[in-house]
C-alpha cells in the first residue's frame, strides 16, 4: 500500500486511475486546479485544488501527506486547440511538469508515472508502433509531452529520479459503476460524439473516407480507460519495488476504423447512428495502432476490456446516466 499523489485526478483518465488505486488498496491524494476537471469526480476529502505551477504548495502537500510516488496527468489535451495556442500548451504542460518535478526533488519523492501520448510519434513509419519508433510529433500537444519525457530522462540520469512514461493510444470507455467517464467541453473524441449523435439525432461527421484502409476511414487503437488505469498501477508499483525508468505504449494492438466504431455503437444501443461524410481532418494519420509487447513483457499488463462492444457499452452506460 502506498500514498500516491494523482495530479489531474479530477479529469477523465486521472479520476478512473484514482478509483483503480483505491480498489487496489493504495491511498490516493488528488491535486487538480479544476480548469478542465470536475470536482464531483473526486471523493470529498481527497481533492486539493491547486495548480502544478504552484511549487511551494506542492512541496508542502507532498511532505504533509507523506507521498511515496506521483502519477502526473494534469495537462491540456486537445490537439486542435494546441495548434491555435501553442504557447499555452507549453506553459501549462511543460512548465507545470517541471514545477512538479522540482517540488518532488525538494520533498524527496522520486517515483513518477507520466501521462504521455501516441501523438509523440506523429505520422509513424511503421505500424504497429513500437516504443523505438522515432519521436516526431506534428502538433504542439505531442511536442509538449515529448519535451517532458526528455526532462525525465535527464532526471533519471542525474537526480536518481525514476519515471515511467506511458504513451496512450485512444483512451475511451468508462467506469460506469463508479460514475466516472469521459466529459470534455467541447467534446472532440469520436465515441462520445457518436453517442451524442444517437441521443440528439444530429449527425456526427466522419473525417474522410478516402484513406488507404479497408473501408476508407481512419484506424485507431481504442483502449478501455480501466485497462489504461491498470497500466499506471503496474507502473507505479514497479517503480516503488525498485524497477528502472522506462517508456511504454499503452494500446491493445488492435485497430478499428471509424465505420467499425459506428457499427459497434449501433449494435450496443440498438439505434441507427446519423452521420455525414466530411473532409479529412488535418494531421490525422490513416492508421495508429500500438505494439504493446514491451508493456506486456516487462510489467505483465494485459487488456481485460479490449472488446470494442464492451468499450462502447461502458461509455453508453456512463453517458445515459450522466445528468447532461
Ligand atoms: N473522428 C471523426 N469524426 C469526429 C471525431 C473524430 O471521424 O467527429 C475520427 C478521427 O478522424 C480519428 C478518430 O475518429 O480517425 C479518432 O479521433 P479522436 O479525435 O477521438 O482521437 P485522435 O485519434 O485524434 O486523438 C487521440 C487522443 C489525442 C492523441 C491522439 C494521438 O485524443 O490526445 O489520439 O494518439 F494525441
Amino acid at each position: 500500500m502506498a500514498r500516491i499523489l494523482v495530479t489531474g485526478g479530477a479529469g477523465y483518465i486521472g479520476s478512473v486511475t484514482r478509483y483503480a488505486l483505491e480498489m487496489r488498496g493504495h491511498e490516493p491524494v488528488v491535486v487538480d486546479n479544476l480548469s478542465r476537471g470536475y470536482r464531483e469526480s473526486v471523493p470529498s476529502g481527497l481533492l486539493h485544488v491547486l495548480d502544478t505551477r504552484d511549487k511551494g504548495a506542492l512541496v508542502k502537500l507532498l511532505k504533509e501527506q507523506r507521498v511515496d510516488a506521483v502519477i502526473h496527468f494534469a495537462a491540456y489535451i486537445a490537439v486542435g486547440e494546441s495548434t491555435k495556442r501553442p504557447e499555452v500548451y507549453f506553459e501549462n504542460n511543460v512548465s507545470g511538469s517541471i514545477s512538479l518535478f522540482e517540488a518532488m526533488v525538494e520533498a524527496g519523492v522520486k517515483y513518477l508515472v507520466f501521462s504521455s501520448t501516441a501523438a509523440a510519434y506523429g505520422t509513424p513509419q511503421r505500424v504497429p508502433i513500437a516504443e523505438t519508433e522515432p519521436l516526431a510529433p506534428i502538433n504542439p500537444y505531442g511536442e509538449s509531452k515529448v519535451m517532458v519525457e526528455k526532462v525525465l530522462q535527464w532526471l533519471d540520469r542525474y537526480r536518481d529520479f525514476r519515471s515511467i512514461c506511458l504513451r496512450y493510444f485512444n483512451a475511451c470507455g468508462a467506469e460506469p459503476e463508479a460514475g466516472l467517464g469521459e466529459r470534455h467541453d467541447p467534446e472532440t473524441h469520436l465515441i462520445p460524439l457518436i453517442l451524442q449523435a444517437v441521443v440528439t439525432g444530429k449527425p456526427v461527421t466522419i473525417f474522410g473516407d478516402d484513406y488507404d484502409t479497408p473501408d476508407g476511414t481512419c484506424i485507431r487503437d481504442y483502449i478501455h480507460v480501466s485497462d489504461l488505469a491498470h497500466s499506471h498501477i503496474l507502473a507505479i508499483e514497479s517503480l516503488l519495488a525498485g524497477g528502472e525508468s522506462n517508456v511504454f505504449n499503452v494500446g491493445t494492438g488492435e485497430g478499428h476504423s471509424v465505420k467499425e466504431v459506428i457499427a459497434a455503437v449501433e449494435r450496443v444501443t440498438g439505434k441507427k447512428v446519423p452521420f455525414t461524410l466530411g473532409p479529412r481532418r488535418e494531421g490525422d494519420p490513416p492508421r495508429l495502432v500500438a505494439d504493446p509487447t514491451r508493456l506486456k513483457e516487462k510489467l505483465g499488463w494485459k487488456p481485460e476490456r479490449a472488446d470494442l462492444d464492451r468499450i462502447v457499452s461502458d461509455a453508453w452506460k456512463f453517458a445515459s446516466a450522466a445528468p447532461s
